[in-house]
């Protein structure tokens, strides 16, 4: 099952998610929905609130960012914990599948020891660097309610007002499918 993407503007995209206490069948059905939905839109990262599930789960593929595939992993993460971030913070240009056609550079430190759970529901802590980590950091914050362009400047924030207007209106191209909060 595909999902629609829920755009700028839903409230669901800015309210803390729910910590997950029951690994079931039910549980993995909905991974592999989203990995489904991460992959018809080219996604390197989906959190559940993304298709309006309120819950404290993500996955990433970083695999598209390395021409050799091994560098990258495709992982799903349960109610992580970032316990520490380390390095000195370096500048990528990212965007989201809940905001398109908008991409600004967003610092972040290049190292982040994680505490998370597996589907099974067992605990693990494992450290991730570079691009991985910072496709986490995206992820991590979407299940905090926050999103890349919080951790811009005001100023450029303030240029992308219109724009952000019109894509929780549906006014954009996006050849994935989304929900929109203000469609009328
Ligand atoms: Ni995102």
């Amino acid at each position: 099952m595909i999902y629609p993407i829920r755009a700028y503007g839903d409230p669901i995209l800015r309210a803390k998610c729910q910590t997950i206490d029951v690994f079931d069948g039910e549980l993995n059905q909905l991974i592999d929905a989203m990995y489904q939905t991460m992959d018809a839109s080219d996604g390197v990262g989906l959190a559940a609130p993304q298709i309006g599930k309120s819950i404290r789960l993500f996955m990433i593929d970083s695999t598209h960012f390395s021409e050799n595939k091994s560098e990258g992993i495709r992982q799903v993460f349960i109610n992580p914990e970032i316990i520490r971030e380390s390095g000195d913070e370096w500048a990528f240009e990212e965007g989201c599948l809940s905001i398109p056609e908008i991409r600004e550079d967003v610092y972040r430190k290049p190292s982040i020891l994680m505490k998370y759970q597996t589907p099974e529901g067992t605990i693990r802590e494992e450290e991730f660097n570079g691009m991985t980590a910072r496709v986490i950091q995206h992820e991590y914050d979407h299940i905090e309610g926050v999103l890349f362009i919080d951790h811009i400047s005001a100023f450029k924030r303030q240029l992308l007002k219109g724009k952000l207007n019109n894509i929780s209106r549906g006014k954009v191209n996006v050849r994935y499918r989304m929900k929109f909060p203000k469609r009328g």
